[in-house]
């Protein structure tokens, strides 16, 4: 279970510190999802990333079951992260270089030997419809393909909760639409904990639980 509890963050300025979330509050449980909506600057990606391990907050507490993220020295947080949280962002960010297959057992490749790591891309690999691009140089996918290939490296740890910032943000209408589908169906697949931002109206509708985001207050 994922609990955050009166975060708060700020960042210093020369005009005074700069208020960006407020005392925001929620909880997960495995198998739930649900959307943070709100426009742009008011908060939705600090958010995510303070419960994603990426950035401590201010003050305020993140706990995933007994763990206390930031508690933990710069090495343990780091493999949290790795072992616990799958991300998806807007940007695909997959590296050039390595081929589809690749890219999704980067995260596999830190840690102890995984030896089901490749079965699973696989799987995960034909799940998101790519199973004939497997040894496809990212410049040769269209972007719906990319994204789905970053949904599948965000799952290849199975990890417990998956954090999507945007993830339909650079994509058309129809596409988005797509991802978003498959987003939802490896969710209920896999019981995670999913927590998407977005501004997107069309992203948002598709979940029951909606938070709104506007100026660094969580409302529900
Ligand atoms: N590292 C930072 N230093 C200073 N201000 C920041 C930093 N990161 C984000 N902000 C500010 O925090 C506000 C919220 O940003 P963000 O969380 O990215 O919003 P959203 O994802 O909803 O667009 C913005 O005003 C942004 O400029
Ligand atoms: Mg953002």
């Amino acid at each position: 279970m994922l609990e955050a509890t009166s975060l708060s963050k700020s960042y210093p300025s020369p005009a005074g510190d700069l208020v960006v979330l407020r005392d925001v509050s929620l909880s997960l449980s495995p198998g739930d999802s649900a959307c943070v909506m709100g426009p742009s600057g008011s908060g939705k990606s600090t958010l995510l990333y303070i419960l994603g391990g990426l950035e401590p907050p201010t003050s305020g507490t993140v706990r995933f079951d007994t763990t206390d993220p930031y508690a933990l020295d710069a090495g343990g947080l780091a493999a949290f992260r790795n072992r616990e949280i799958g991300f998806v962002l807007q940007d695909h960010c997959l590296l050039p270089q390595c081929t589809v297959l690749e890219n999704v057992l980067i995260p596999t490749l830190v840690g102890e030997t995984d030896r089901d790591a490749p079965g699973r891309a696989r799987t995960l690999l034909e799940q998101v419809g790519l199973a004939d691009r497997l040894d496809h140089l990212p410049s040769a996918l269209s972007g719906g393909e990319k994204q789905r290939a970053a949904i599948a490296r965000a799952l290849v740890r199975q990890p417990r909760l998956l954090l999507c910032d945007e993830p339909t943000g650079n994509l058309d209408a129809e596409t988005a639409q797509v991802v978003a589908d498959l987003i939802l169906r490896l969710h209920a697949q896999q019981h995670t904990m999913l927590l998407v931002v977005t501004h997107s109206e069309a992203l948002g509708q598709r979940f029951e639980r909606r938070w709104s985001m506007n100026r660094g207050t969580l409302t529900t």
